[in-house]
């Protein structure tokens, strides 16, 4: 099929030959079906690369996936992420099937709050608005105000004129955030498993190692790496940085399969890899992309009065520029 000789040329050095004849009868599979069942497949930037460059019709961060996932035309988007990403894909599209290829496809940033300790923050600070992470269950984000994602959050804060937000779940992302903004930040105490891992001294130790080395690292990182980086940003904004000014070499401090991604675009630019990888991302295969085609399940469906709510929260980011 020429779509998969296409992939295969384009990650002639990312794959070897003996694992690509593995995924190739699956990438085939997988292209026919989605022309049978009018589907898209939505790929986050921490799919592996036989997915994120095999099968996927829109890669991007989580914000790209939720503004493509509003305007595409398909009946059906397969989500190549995590839990999160597919009910955001359903609040956008409710008249869509959407479905995840592994349920379990969690986050530990969603799992750290419930709607229930949201409403208790409400009657804490009353009168203060809660801007939640796209990170969160539909749940917990029918009972915010305005969601964000890594890549707006201080954009959507500034936007609402008000001198205190709470800001849930992500402490590392709030933290952040309130270095850039005079609004004062009411956090909780959320964090991703994968990025609270790493350290401003591994950071130090790789510069000291490596000449020349940018580093860019995501804001779910700990205040000690971010100090230690030259930039920060989403997923997006980060490769954006790698692909349009090409440095010698880099270092994205994020999650590992990212870094395979974009080497496959610019092979001139050398990574250097600390491989964390996102347990729940890899949830994500081609045999489950592959079955969730062919049997239409696993879907996600969320309760009508909290999509109703939680909808409101995230077109309302949506439409902050
Ligand atoms: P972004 O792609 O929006 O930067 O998010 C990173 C992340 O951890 C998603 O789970
Ligand atoms: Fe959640 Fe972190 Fe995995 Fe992203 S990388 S899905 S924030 S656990």
């Amino acid at each position: 099929m020429e779509q998969t000789r296409q992939s295969r040329e384009r990650l002639r050095d990312t794959i070897p030959p003996m694992e690509w004849a593995i995924f190739e009868p699956e990438i085939d599979a997988i292209h026919r079906l989605k022309a049978e069942r009018n589907a898209v497949i939505l790929a986050h930037n921490y799919q592996t690369p036989e997915i994120f460059h095999g099968v996927a019709d829109i890669v991007g961060d989580s914000l790209a996936l939720a503004r493509r996932a509003a305007e595409t035309e398909a009946d059906v988007i397969v989500q190549a992420g995590v839990h999160f990403m597919a009910e955001t894909s359903k609040l956008l599209c409710p008249d869509k099937t959407v479905l995840i290829p592994d349920l379990a496809a969690g986050c530990s940033l969603a799992e750290s709050i419930t709607a229930k300790d949201v409403r208790a923050l409400r009657e804490r600070y009353p009168d203060v608005p809660v801007v939640t992470y796209v990170n969160t269950s539909a749940a917990v984000k029918a009972e915010s105000d305005i969601c964000v994602t890594s890549g707006n959050a201080v954009q959507v804060v500034e936007s609402l004129g008000v001198d205190r937000v709470i800001f849930l779940p992500d402490e590392y992302l709030a933290h952040y955030v309130a270095l850039q903004t005079d609004v004062e930040i009411i956090s909780w105490k959320g964090h991703c498993e994968v990025h609270e891992r790493f350290t401003g001294d591994e950071i130090r130790q790789y510069r000291q190692a490596h000449d020349d080395l940018m580093v860019i690292a995501h804001p779910e990182c700990p205040p000690d790496v971010l100090a230690a980086a030259d930039e920060v940003g989403s997923t997006a904004q980060m490769i954006n940085a790698v692909s349009s000014r090409k440095p010698r070499r880099v270092l994205m401090v994020t999650e590992c399969s990212m870094s395979d991604n974009v080497a496959a675009e610019v092979p001139e630019v050398e990574f250097v890899r600390p491989c964390n990888l996102c347990p729940h991302m890899k949830r994500i295969t081609l045999p489950k992309i592959r079955q969730a085609l062919e049997y239409g399940a696993p879907r996600v469906e969320i309760e009508t009065d909290v999509a109703d709510r939680a909808r409101q929260a995230v077109t309302r980011m949506l439409a902050v520029r």
